[in-house]
């Protein structure tokens, strides 16, 4: 058992498939993950689960990978131990993602009833797009890129598939853009849809595993410097974050479905 702690799961589903379900039971995605070159004790011990969780969850991976063994369990250090809540520059980070995920429920609406060959319709892609790029990557993504991720191992594996998602949405972005001005609705729909597909599943990734792992792993200290780092950025863009929060209502007024969830 203990040589599969150190296995890549993605080997590991390979050869026992079952193992991807019971992960998945646990709120465990690395059946999707693109990398999947995480050890197995890697992925128990970023999802911070409860002990007892854990060992639940590492029980039934073991009667499937090594029958008969009994697991074992290292005792977790108490900084490891799951934390309520978030810090407060990760909560600055979540309450980003709410902003980009109200643009991203309205895309379906706004790509069916796009016409490329009008002019306000093209306006309007092109003010998404900048919505995306100056909000979502300049502001946001380098706050990650720049200040919280340079806090970890840029070559861990988890964090190589957060750069991994915003590179594949950075060229879904210059994919549409590209094809709106060849006038292709196909294209602008189809890469549209692409990056808000990319853009969700990373949003959950964060919210759900990478920030409560950082969180668990930062010190006092770094969580102060980067809380200030955050609130110099977030002065110097307050004009353009009320302008784009403005931009978001006014899609909401237009393209909401009175059901639709509104954050
Ligand atoms: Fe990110
Ligand atoms: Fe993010």
């Amino acid at each position: 058992m203990n040589e599969y702690l150190r296995t890549p799961i993605r080997d590991i589903i390979a050869r026992f498939p079952e193992v991807g379900s019971l992960l998945e039971m646990h709120g465990i995605g690395c059946v999707p993950c693109s990398l999947g070159t995480c050890a197995l004790g890697d992925i128990v011990d970023i999802h911070g689960l409860a002990p007892e969780v854990e060992l639940d969850l590492m029980t039934a991976i073991g009667a499937v990978v090594a029958p008969g063994e009994a697991v074992v369990l290292s005792a977790r250090p108490a900084a490891s131990s799951p934390k309520k809540g978030f810090s407060p520059p990760m909560k600055t980070l979540v309450d980003e993602h709410r902003l980009i995920l109200r643009v991203i429920a309205l895309v379906p609406a706004i790509t069916a009833s796009l016409d490329v060959h009008l002019e306000a319709d093209r306006r309007l892609v092109a003010a998404i797009v900048d919505f995306i790029r100056n909000y979502a990557d300049r502001f946001h993504h380098a706050k990650e890129e720049d200040l919280l991720f340079s806090l970890f191992d840029r070559e861990s594996d988890i964090l190589k598939v957060m750069y991994e998602d915003h590179a594949n949405g950075r060229a879904r972005v210059k994919a549409t853009v590209d094809a709106l001005e060849r006038r292709d609705q196909a294209g602008v729909t189809e890469n549209l849809t692409g990056y808000i597909g990319i853009l969700s599943q990373h949003i959950r990734k964060e919210d759900d595993i990478l920030y409560p792992w950082m969180d668990r792993k930062l010190s006092t200290r770094q969580v102060g410097e980067l809380f200030s780092a955050f609130r110099k950025l977030d002065s110097e863009f307050s004009e353009k974050a009320d302008r784009y929060g403005a931009f978001v209502r006014s899609l909401e007024d237009k393209y909401a479905s009175n059901d639709a969830e509104v954050a």
